[in-house]
């Protein structure tokens, strides 16, 4: 392959994304440096105006943007959106299970049951789903991508968080898995594990709290940026990550090779 083919490979113009919890965070700085690099973007929250605000936002700075209310542990929803977004964009490229919440808990707490419950949902079966509902779409496509956003918490554990944890992890279980059911299809699945990013997951935890540990955690000594996570997960995306699949990628500026 010559450089200039090679160089065709390394853009997302024109490919179809689809991207899960896109309102806020590390969702809408992946739905707009898509955008801006010329993909046509589904932009999917359960907080519908949210996405609107994101969408209209793309589509104001030249950008291809379309958005949808989402939650993602709707099945009957799932279906319909993927559906409608593959129906109206032509197709189905590129699927970013972003969507996301947090619960901190104890185990013996009397509100685990219903947060683990929504946790799961929500995290893995929501991944799950959105993965299976874009499947025959994907399976169509010339370079089909699948990020999965989990956490290091997949990869680690922090006390009170194990409903999180342990979906998580089963996040990270379902892309390897996923990438070896779907590799002879050329569909890659990979797995984003973010460390501390500046979104609104984090937003409640004061700026000093936030200074500690990461100067006490990471090796870059400070929380990331929504936008430093979307790097990663759109460089999984293009068409020349082709031979990258079931990766489970820490994006965590160093904490889990950090000891001391
Ligand atoms: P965020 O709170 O800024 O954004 C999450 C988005 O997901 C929101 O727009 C929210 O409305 C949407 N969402 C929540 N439940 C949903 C549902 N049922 N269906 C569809 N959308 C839903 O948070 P952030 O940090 O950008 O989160 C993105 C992903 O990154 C999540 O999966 C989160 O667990 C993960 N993560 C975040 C870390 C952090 O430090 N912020 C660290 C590691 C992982």
């Amino acid at each position: 392959m010559d450089t200039q083919e090679m160089m065709t490979l390394r853009s997302v113009s024109g490919r179809i994304a689809l991207v899960t919890g896109a309102a806020s965070g590390m969702g809408r700085a992946t739905a707009k440096l898509l955008a801006a690099m010329g993909a046509k973007v589904a932009v999917t929250d359960f907080n519908g105006l949210g996405a609107e605000e994101v969408a209209q936002d793309i589509v104001r700075r030249g950008g291809f943007a379309k958005a949808w209310e989402l939650d993602v542990a709707d099945q009957e929803r799932v279906m319909t959106v993927v559906a409608e977004a593959a129906g109206e964009f032509g197709g189905l490229d590129i699927v970013v299970n972003n969507a996301g919440i947090s619960n901190a808990l104890a185990f013996d707490d009397p509100r685990y049951e219903v947060a683990w419950q929504r946790l799961i949902a929500v995290i893995l079966t929501g991944t799950q789903q959105v993965t299976r509902a874009a499947l025959p779409h994907l399976k169509r496509s010339s370079a089909a991508r699948v990020v999965n956003i989990a956490s290091t918490e997949a990869l680690g554990a922090t006390a009170g968080h194990s409903g999180y944890s342990a979906a998580k992890a089963g996040v990270a279980g379902l892309t390897r898995s996923l990438a070896v059911e779907f590799g002879r299809l050329g569909i890659t699945v990979n797995c984003i594990c973010p460390g501390p990013i500046n979104t609104g997951m984090t937003a409640a935890i004061p700026d000093e709290a936030k200074a500690i540990f990461a100067k006490r955690r990471t090796a870059m000594n400070r929380y990331g940026e929504p936008e430093e996570v979307a790097q990663i997960i759109v460089s999984l995306c293009l068409p020349a990550a082709s031979y990258i699949t079931g990766a489970v990628i820490p994006v965590d500026g160093g904490l889990m090779a950090r000891n001391a």
